[in-house]
């Protein structure tokens, strides 16, 4: 199918020609078709040039059409596969039309499909097209009433967006609802569900006492793994107003759950359909991460009611302006529920792994994009993460009581209408009265800046210099970059570790604090600190204050120092990693070798006094005993080594483990769970600590050490500790990993989650043999290509969390990842578009390597028909 292949700039946006003040939808539900009938009321905008009227529609059979009650003749109006143009309209009008979809037939999983038994949508970006003719845009809201008629025993619940007006039973067999939503939306939010769904109910009163029906829908057999995600509602609505002042403005919201999703869950205006790996848990089913996940993706899911439905984007292109604001509203919440310290760890993390790999390659982009061929590959870590810190940076400068004042400003003189990140500048600017001219340039600027530090201390003045030098690499479409606003939040040492008190030069009357936020905004810039009587130890970018690379110059000593002393503890890890990477890198060169060894013995010495320190929160102790991992690792690289990154992370895992083997064993011992599990911050760092003892120990690879994971496994009362247990076993030589993965595939009782589980087990294991087992695997009975979850198990994982056996020499790992593609193309192409996020690093291998992976590029992109999603992604890649 030829489909629209041209690229669309945010430069060419126009305001839209027409409103729609009222929709009403009419879907009768069919095994084999669904008819949907529309009625808009449609009136041009005053200032807007006659015109045929257009609207988006994807392949829709049209039955009828008729203009103000007239049906109107075959010469008044032109179809394609992509719109339906009414040649004369007049001012104001009435259109109404009926088309038939096939809901059944829809393996792409926009619009109307099937999950299973279950009738559901999903429109966000531009699934709404294939519903019914309308303006696809997020800039024309309207008012939706939405009436579902279904045969009443297959599909006894009928839902979708606001409050339920109207039930009839139709006496044929078939039944229906009628619900309307009060608050006008674009038709990215509209949402329908239907099916044989259980439901588990619960009520929240809001700070005004309105009383709010809360419901979770899902198939029945799950009603027992539902306790989790709507304690997770709960506690994010009474955050928002408690935080924001921000109260829910419907009279029910409700969650339903459905298995085959592309996305993670999406936000449609009081009826939220979710994929249902973000709702269904129990310690059985579900690790710590997972129940953790769940309760950042319901709150996120819930905060999108302010941020992205009462005031949402004007068009695409400023996704990052609901998605940003709203990840980093989740991330604040998620860090007052759980261990703040672990937290902001794991998001930096995401984004150091993930978002700077994806600025190093051919897909690197703006956080505001300026140009696109398809929307749907830019739901990227980029728009959703690196948005988040921009916005995490805002608050920093303008101060959190400031920040709040300016968003709720926001809302408010946006409420109802779709807005800019212009718009939300101006109300951050306006609330703190503050110039956001410079910063706005991280959202049109791509790539990750890099800020090198030098310092040198003066000691007849008893002052330090230290220069800071900004500098932001090319990116595709942007070779040059202009200096970025950068607030760097800065901490002192002094040689005993204890805080110091700091003073700018010039800023004599300066109140004395410990820890003070910079303001970078020029390519170099020197600032000078007195009153020092000794070489400070710096602290610099405290808890990441800014989503830079930082080049410094510290020795390992000054990042052992740092690592067991500093105060802030992001820091405190960031050390340890810097450390760590040092060693492990410098272990795989000959020549800097010895270097490594002393750095060795330097990290085990720091790492001793964290598993003595029993005043320490166990998770962060179990992050600061994480060694950085293979991806990150390999972003440090000029040219990716991608067996020597693994054994030399390897090396240092087993040199670690053999020196502190007593004290691991300890911890491990001390950690062991008492009583019912529990997803306290506190039982989860527990575990999280004995979990990572319990890898350094596996590394000895000794009899003992496998009877320890074998033991494990079968002492294991919850997910958490069988999984971490079954890893182990499968990445070791042996009999037990087959063993324990039989016996968890059994346990798993067909629960699709637990098999997505089984499946991406496999599909990490660093043993040679994975390639082959993966082969295996895709011919599985379990093995579902239609259902995104398991995709992402076997294929994602394989080909994204699993470089040593995905990079094998040979290439056949890319040619196994190509064939995948090729076949779900046709079937899912926004899953195919992102599975061929995995090739997009190419070019930063060996010759060998690099040509395999570009020779697969090649052999996609002259396939003769390649969805839009996939064409774009993989073009970019060869450019
Ligand atoms: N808007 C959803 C979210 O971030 C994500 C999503 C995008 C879901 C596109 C489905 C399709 O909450
Ligand atoms: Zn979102």
């Amino acid at each position: 199918m030829a489909k629209r292949a041209e690229t669309i700039y945010l430069k060419d946006y126009t305001a839209p020609a027409f409103w729609v003040d009222s929709v009403d939808l009419h879907f009768e539900l069919g095994e084999e078709q669904t008819r949907v009938a529309s009625r808009l009321a449609l009136r041009r905008r005053p200032d807007s040039p006659s015109g045929a009227l257009v609207l988006d529609g994807d392949k829709l059979e049209l039955e009828q059409i008729l203009l103000d009650g007239r049906p109107l003749a075959a010469n008044e109006y032109l179809l394609d596969d992509e719109s339906l143009t009414v040649l004369a309209v007049p001012e104001s009008f009435v259109l109404e039309t009926t088309v038939v979809i096939r809901p059944q037939d829809n393996t792409a999983l926009e619009g109307l499909y099937r999950s299973g038994n279950i009738f559901c949508t999903q429109c966000e970006a531009e699934g709404f097209r294939k519903i019914t003719y309308f303006f696809d845009r997020p800039d024309v809201m309207s008012r939706f009433t939405t009436t579902i008629v279904a045969d009443k025993q297959s599909y006894p619940v009928l839902l979708s967006n606001g409050n339920c007006i109207d039930r009839q039973d139709l006496g044929d067999g078939r039944h229906s609802a009628t619900w309307q939503d009060p608050f006008a939306k674009p038709c990215y939010l509209f949402a329908l569900v239907s099916g044989d769904l259980g439901c588990v109910e619960d009520r929240f009163t809001t700070c005004s006492g309105r009383e709010v029906a809360l419901e979770i829908y899902v198939e029945k057999h799950n009603l027992d793994k539902c306790a989790h995600a709507m304690h997770a509602l709960k506690k994010a609505m009474r955050w928002d107003e408690e935080t924001y002042g921000l109260e829910y403005d419907l009279d029910i919201y409700m969650i339903v759950a459905v298995d085959d999703f592309n996305m993670g869950a999406m936000e449609n205006k009081g009826l939220n359909i979710f994929n249902s790996k973000y709702v269904l848990a129990r310690p059985e089913t579900a690790t710590d991460a997972d129940f953790q996940a769940i309760e950042g993706v319901i709150a996120h899911e819930y905060f999108h009611n302010w941020t992205g439905n009462r005031v949402t984007c004007r068009d695409w292109f400023q996704l990052s302006l609901k998605e940003g604001l709203t990840v980093f509203r989740d991330q604040h919440f998620s860090s007052d529920q759980v261990s703040r310290a672990v937290k902001r760890i794991e998001d930096v993390c995401v984004l150091r792994t993930h978002q700077f790999a994806e600025d190093t390659g051919p897909l690197a982009h703006a956080v505001r994009p300026e140009h696109y061929q398809e929307i749907n590959n830019f739901y990227t870590v980029t728009v959703y993460n690196k948005g988040a810190e921009l916005v995490r940076m805002l608050q920093t400068i303008l101060g959190p009581d400031t920040f709040i004042r300016g968003v709720r400003r926001y809302l408010q003189h946006h409420d109802g209408q779709a807005a800019t990140v212009e718009d939300f500048l101006m109300a951050l600017r306006e609330a703190g009265n503050l110039d956001l001219q410079q910063f706005q340039r991280w959202y049109s600027q791509a790539g990750t800046p890099q800020v090198s530090i030098t310092s040198q201390y003066l000691a007849a003045e008893q002052a330090l210099e230290i220069t800071f030098e900004q500098f932001c690499p090319a990116t595709p479409g942007q070779a040059n970059k202009q200096p970025l606003h950068i607030p760097c939040k800065i901490g002192m040492l002094d040689t005993g570790g204890q805080p110091l008190t700091l003073q700018l030069s010039g800023d004599e009357a300066g109140t004395g604090t410990e820890e003070m936020v910079l303001h970078l905004r020029q390519d170099k810039e020197t600032l000078r600190f007195i009153n020092l009587p000794e070489p400070p130890v710096l602290s610099l970018f405290r808890q990441f204050s800014a989503p830079i690379r930082f080049v410094g110059e510290e020795s390992s000593q000054t990042l052992a120092f740092l690592l067991k002393h500093d105060s802030d503890s992001f820091n405190r890890w960031d050390a340890g990693q810097r450390l760590a990477e040092r060693i492990i890198l410098n272990g795989a060169n000959q020549s800097s070798r010895e270097t490594a060894a002393n750095d060795l013995d330097l990290l085990a010495a720091s790492f001793a006094s964290i598993l003595q320190d029993d005043s320490l929160d166990k998770g962060l102790a179990a992050k600061l005993l994480e060694l950085p991992n293979e991806l990150y690792l390999a972003l440090q690289m000029q040219e990716v080594d991608v067996e020597g990154i693994h054994t030399g992370r390897e090396q240092v895992r087993k040199h670690l483990a053999v020196n502190l083997r007593e004290l691991f064993r300890a911890v491990f011992n001390a950690s062991q769970s008492t009583g019912d599990y529990s997803v306290e911050p506190e039982a989860v760092g527990r575990r999280s600590l004995k979990n990572r003892c319990l890898w350094y120990l596996d590394a000895l690879d000794t009899e003992e050490s496998s009877q320890l994971v074998a033991d494990s496994y079968r002492s294991a009362t919850n997910m958490t500790d069988r999984i971490a247990a079954l890893m182990l076993s499968v990445d070791n030589s042996g009999a037990l990993g087959q063993e324990l993965l039989g016996d968890f595939y059994r346990r798993a009782e067909n629960d699709p989650l637990v098999l997505d589980k089984w499946f991406a087990v496999q599909a990490r294991s660093s043993k040679p043999e994975t390639l082959a087992s993966i082969k295996n695997l895709l011919s599985h009975s379990s093995y579902q290509p239609q259902n995104p979850n398991r995709v992402r198990a076997l294929i994602g994982t394989f080909s994204r969390a699993n470089p040593l056996r995905f990079h094998v020499s040979d290439g056949s790992g890319y040619a196994l990842l190509a064939e995948q593609i090729i076949a779900l193309d046709p079937v899912n192409p926004q899953l195919a578009g992102y599975l061929a996020g995995g090739f997009s690093a190419w070019r930063r291998y060996d010759e060998g390597r690099r040509k395999a992976m570009q020779q697969q590029l090649q052999r996609i992109v002259s396939l003769p028909k390649l969805s839009r999603d996939l064409s774009e992604v993989v073009t970019k890649m060869l450019e």
